[in-house]
C-alpha cells in the first residue's frame, strides 16, 4: 500500500460517503453531460484535499454530515479546476487518461467545469453554514486569479521568484488552506484553531505546487500527465528561476533569448530543463521545500500530539516526497 493510501485508512468510511456525495451532486438528465461525468470519475486523483477536511475537522471534534459536504464541494472545485486547467494549458493527458478537452473538445470541457463548479457551490449550501459558502466563493475567485496572473507574468516575460510565490499562493495553497478552514468551520472549531491550520494548509500548498513544478523536469509518464508543458507554454518555476539567477551569465542569455521565443521546439524545451537540472535548479526547489516542512512542523508542534496531527504530518511529507 503506497503512503497516501496508509493516511487514508482511519477515514476510509467517510471517504466512500465522500465519492458516494460527489456521484450523487454530479447526477443530471444530460446524457452528454453524464457520459462525460463518468468518464471522467473513472480516475478519481489522489483526493488529497477531501482528505485534509476530514482530517482538519476531526482534529477539533467528530466529523459531520456538514464536513463532508464541505470535503466534496472543496474537491469538485479542485476538478472543475483541473477541467479549465486542461483547456488553458492545451493539455492531452491527466491522471494517466485523456482529459476532456482531449476526448470531446474545449466546449465541452469549458461547460463540464462550469457543471462542477456549480455543483460544489450547491454541496457547500448543504452544509447550512454560510461561512463555509463564503470560504468557497472567495476560493473559486483565488484560483481564478492566480491562474490569470499566470497568463499575465508570461506574456510579459516576469522572472522573478516573488511573482512565481504569489502565483501559486494562489492558484494551488489557497485551496489547501480552504481545506483546513472549511474541515475546522464544519465542527465549529475556534478561531485561533482555525488559524493555525490554515497556516499549515498554506505551507503544504505551496510544497505541493514545487514538487508539481519539479515533475515537469524530468520526462516521467508515472506522473500520469505530460512534461515539459511548463516551459512550453512560457512558464518560468522555481527550478529555472534559480538557474537563471546562478547560471553563467552568457548560458543565461541564451536561456532568456529561448524563452522570449513564442513556440519552442522539443529541443529547445529539453534545453532549458537541461539546464535548469544542471544548474542546481531541482536542488534549490528541494530547499525551499525541507524550509517549508519545518515550518509546517512547528505549526503541528503547537497541537497536542494525536494520530491525526502525525497524519497531517505524513501528508506533509508525502507532498515532498511523493513520485506522482
Ligand atoms: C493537480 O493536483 C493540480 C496541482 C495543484 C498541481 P493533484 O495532483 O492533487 O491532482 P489529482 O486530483 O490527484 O489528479
Ligand atoms: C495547477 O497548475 C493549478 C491549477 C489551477 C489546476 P498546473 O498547470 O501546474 O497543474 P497541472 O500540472 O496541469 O496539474
Ligand atoms: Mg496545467
Ligand atoms: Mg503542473
Amino acid at each position: 500500500m503506497d503512503k497516501l493510501s496508509t493516511i487514508q485508512q482511519p477515514v476510509q468510511r467517510e471517504i466512500e460517503s465522500l465519492n458516494s456525495t460527489i456521484r450523487m451532486a454530479l447526477q443530471t438528465n444530460s446524457q452528454l453531460m453524464n457520459s462525460v461525468v463518468d468518464y471522467y470519475l473513472g480516475a478519481k486523483g489522489k483526493q488529497i484535499r477531501p482528505l485534509l477536511v476530514l482530517l482538519s475537522a476531526r482534529l477539533c471534534a467528530p466529523v459531520n454530515e456538514a464536513t463532508v459536504n464541505a470535503a466534496a464541494a472543496i474537491e469538485l472545485l479542485h476538478n472543475a479546476s483541473l477541467i479549465h486547467d486542461d483547456v488553458v494549458d492545451e493539455s492531452l493527458q491527466r491522471r494517466g487518461r485523456k482529459t476532456v478537452n482531449g476526448i470531446w473538445d474545449n466546449r465541452i470541457a469549458v461547460l463540464v467545469g462550469d457543471y462542477f463548479v456549480s455543483c460544489a457551490l450547491k454541496c457547500a449550501v448543504k452544509t447550512g453554514l454560510i461561512s463555509i459558502v463564503d470560504t468557497l466563493g472567495m476560493l473559486g475567485q483565488e484560483l481564478a486569479k492566480g491562474e490569470i496572473d499566470q497568463i499575465s507574468n508570461v506574456e510579459a516575460h516576469v522572472i522573478d521568484e516573488s511573482a512565481y510565490f504569489e502565483v501559486i499562493r494562489q492558484k494551488t495553497a489557497s485551496l489547501f488552506v480552504s481545506c483546513m478552514q472549511m474541515g475546522a468551520l464544519s465542527v465549529g472549531a475556534s478561531e485561533e484553531v482555525i488559524c493555525k491550520l490554515m497556516a499549515f494548509g498554506e505551507k503544504l500548498g505551496l510544497c505541493f505546487q514545487i514538487r508539481d513544478d519539479i515533475f515537469d523536469y524530468f520526462g516521467d509518464s508515472a506522473i500520469g500527465k505530460p512534461t515539459g508543458n511548463d516551459i512550453r507554454e512560457g512558464k518560468v518555476t522555481l527550478p529555472l528561476l534559480y538557474a537563471l539567477q546562478h547560471g553563467k551569465e552568457e548560458e543565461v542569455l541564451q536561456m532568456k533569448a529561448l524563452l522570449a521565443k513564442k513556440i519552442l521546439s522539443v529541443e529547445e524545451i529539453e534545453t532549458l530543463t537541461r539546464f535548469a537540472r544542471n544548474n542546481g535548479g531541482i536542488e534549490y526547489a528541494v530547499q525551499v521545500m525541507e524550509h517549508l516542512r519545518e515550518e509546517g512542523y512547528q505549526v503541528l508542534s503547537e497541537f497536542e500530539t494525536s494520530p491525526v496531527v502525525d497524519s497531517l504530518k505524513q501528508i506533509l511529507d508525502y507532498t515532498i516526497e511523493r513520485s506522482k
